[in-house]
């Protein structure tokens, strides 16, 4: 159960990262410093979130606590509404530089907004500013097959990521069938399902057998699938818990047990919906 994953681009990334969505402004220093000294080194962040400046302040601080910067992976997303072009893409990647004070990790275009068509031409500013130099590793989130399969037909650049809904609930096995054939992590967000899954029977009948809480077995179940997740907490507590996760192996009854809980259930928007 590798904890580094190897990008398609020859980089490297941790599997196990936190996330920012809904971490209040106010909090949003504390949490990442938290987080730092928890052990994670991928932050996943992304303008929609509003905090990459609070985000920039606690990265600053890392130093003195013998954190260096290249340990770190900050990861943003252009968000694309009101308008997803390649040069509000540009716009929007400086902007998110400017609010962290540092450079960026990976960047990935947040949602594809099919209807709008533009998700390709996007797709070729990312392209630019990695060979640039400007961003190590680029990728996508919320792509379904279908949109990447054109990204790779139409740039022949396949994206190092695609950072999408995943939890025991929603597996997205084809998809990271498809990642799979075609050397994409797959990272998953709410991979908590947002708490809910935390109260799913199975989840905990799990979880007692091997002592330890329901959010470890399923953060050690996206591990041992192979993929990366960005569980997000506000407690120092829980940070450190969801690191936790190296004392125990699922078997592969219980894998397969966690695979019969699949209902297709979302905790957010199908990415076909977001316009
Ligand atoms: N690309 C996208 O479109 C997209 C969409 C959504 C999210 N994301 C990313 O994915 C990250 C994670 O997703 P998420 O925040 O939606 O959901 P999540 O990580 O599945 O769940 C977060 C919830 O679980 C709780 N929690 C965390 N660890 C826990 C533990 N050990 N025990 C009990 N409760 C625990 C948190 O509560 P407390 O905070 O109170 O501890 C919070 O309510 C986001 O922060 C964001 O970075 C990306």
């Amino acid at each position: 159960m590798p904890r580094t994953l190897r990008l398609n681009d020859g980089g490297s990334m941790p599997a196990l990262g936190f996330g920012l969505y809904k971490v209040p402004l106010e909090e949003t220093e504390r949490v990442v410093a938290a987080g730092l000294e928890a052990g994670y080194r991928l932050i996943d962040g992304a303008e929609f979130y509003g905090n990459e400046r609070e985000v920039g302040a606690a990265i600053s601080r890392a130093e003195d606590v013998g954190i260096a910067r290249d340990e770190l992976t900050l990861t943003s997303k252009f968000w694309g509404d009101p308008e997803q072009t390649p040069e509000a893409a540009r716009a929007a990647f400086e902007a998110t530089e400017l609010a962290l004070g540092t450079h960026v990790d990976v960047y990935m275009i947040h949602w594809p907004r099919p209807a709008r068509n533009r998700f390709v031409d996007v797709w070729r500013t990312l392209i630019e500013l990695q060979a640039a130099g400007r961003v190590r590793s680029i990728g996508v989130s919320n792509f379904t097959a279908e949109h990447l399969q054109r990204l790779i037909d139409e740039t022949g650049v396949t994206p190092a990521i695609n950072q999408v809904e995943s939890h025991p609930w929603l597996p997205q096995h084809e998809l990271r069938a498809f990642h799979e054939r075609h050397g994409i992590i797959t990272q998953a967000w709410s991979p908590l399902g947002r708490a809910r899954v935390l109260d799913d029977p199975s989840i905990r009948s799990i979880a007692e057998g091997h002592g330890v809480s329901p959010a470890q077995v399923i953060i050690r179940w996206h591990l041992q699938l192979g993929g990366a997740l960005i569980p997000k907490s506000t407690h120092p507590h829980r940070l450190r818990e969801n690191l936790d996760i190296d004392g125990f192996t699922l078997s592969d009854d219980e894998m397969a047990q966690i695979a019969g809980l699949e209902t297709g259930e979302r905790t957010g928007t199908h990415p076909d919906d977001r316009q």
